[in-house]
């Protein structure tokens, strides 16, 4: 092996020594790094905003015209999953509102007669190891915007909580800030 390219692998063998040391100091010393760099990889998607594929608006709906939550979401409160109306529902009211000049009505309208349902994007999504249901939260009092944020402000919905494990245990642990009893913390309770 000539001289320079021996050089240049002892070189890079030390890059990557040096690589490794550091990052086995950096699980060491830095609390909770691993929880740390796997949210940053799999969970960090607080603020997370998707666009969606037909224009739908929650401060004018639910804010201004103050339409409730639960028309829209109903069951959610049984513990229904992926509750997102049809476009049925907005018919409810659509079918009376002119559309002349309003591109984002007749898209809705249009994709109606033609039967063409909507592919609304997720804006919140657990891991599918993690148990979750509305119907408990709901039944103790807890309000939609403690975990969802001002819902009724947003024109295009945000995931506004972290919905880390820290977010979820401490709200259980902290019984002042529902007024309830504590809620449990083993891990079965949101582990399968
Ligand atoms: C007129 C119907 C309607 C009303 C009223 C309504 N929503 Fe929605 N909501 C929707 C539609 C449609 C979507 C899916 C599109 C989107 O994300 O904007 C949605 C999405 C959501 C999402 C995100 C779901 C996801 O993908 O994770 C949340 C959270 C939500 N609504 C909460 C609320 C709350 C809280 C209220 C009351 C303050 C409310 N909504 C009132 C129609 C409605
Ligand atoms: C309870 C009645 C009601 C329901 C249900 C409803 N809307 Fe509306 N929507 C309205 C009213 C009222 C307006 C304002 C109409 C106007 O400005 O003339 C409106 C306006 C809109 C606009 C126009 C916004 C703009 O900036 O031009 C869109 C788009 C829209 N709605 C989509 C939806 C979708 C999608 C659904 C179903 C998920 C829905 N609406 C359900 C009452 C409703
Ligand atoms: C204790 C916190 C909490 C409260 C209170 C809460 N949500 Fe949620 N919501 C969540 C979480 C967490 C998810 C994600 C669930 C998943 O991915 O399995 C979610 C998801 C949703 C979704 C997406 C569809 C679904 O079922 O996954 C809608 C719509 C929604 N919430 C609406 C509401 C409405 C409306 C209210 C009030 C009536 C409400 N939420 C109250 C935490 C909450
Ligand atoms: C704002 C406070 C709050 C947040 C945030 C919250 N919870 Fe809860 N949770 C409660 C309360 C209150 C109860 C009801 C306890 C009772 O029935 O006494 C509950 C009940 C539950 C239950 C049913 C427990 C049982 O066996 O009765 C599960 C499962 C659960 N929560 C999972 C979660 C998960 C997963 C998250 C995070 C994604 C979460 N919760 C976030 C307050 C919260
Ligand atoms: C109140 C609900 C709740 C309880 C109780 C709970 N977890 Fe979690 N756990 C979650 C949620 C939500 C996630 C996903 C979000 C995240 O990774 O922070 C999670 C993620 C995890 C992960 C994946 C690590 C990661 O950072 O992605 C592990 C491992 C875990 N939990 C173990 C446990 C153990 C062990 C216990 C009991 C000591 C426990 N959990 C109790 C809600 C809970």
């Amino acid at each position: 092996m000539p001289l320079e390219s021996k050089s240049i692998s002892t070189f890079a063998g030390a890059l990557a020594l040096l690589a490794v040391v550091t990052l086995a100091a950096f699980f060491a010393i830095v609390p909770d790094a691993w929880r740390r760099t796997s949210n940053l990889f799999y969970y960090a998607n607080q603020g997370y905003q998707p666009a969606q594929p037909l224009d739908y608006n929650h401060k004018l709906h639910a804010g201004q015209r103050k339409i409730p939550c639960l028309y829209c979401h109903a069951g959610i409160d049984r513990g229904s999953k992926g509750v997102l109306p049809s476009l049925e529902v907005c018919m409810n009211c659509h079918a009376a509102i002119p559309t002349r000049d309003r591109p984002k009505l007749k898209q809705l309208v249009s994709w109606y007669n033609q039967g063409t349902p909507v592919e609304w994007t997720k804006v919140h999504d657990l891991p599918d190891f993690v148990r979750f249901n509305h119907r408990q939260h709901l039944a103790a009092g807890v309000v939609c915007q403690t975990c969802h944020g001002p819902i009724q402000e947003m024109n295009v919905v945000q995931q506004w909580a972290p919905l880390t494990m820290g977010w979820c245990v401490n709200c259980h642990r902290d019984s002042t800030a529902t007024g309830h009893h504590n809620a449990p913390t083993t891990c079965q309770t949101c582990h399968y």
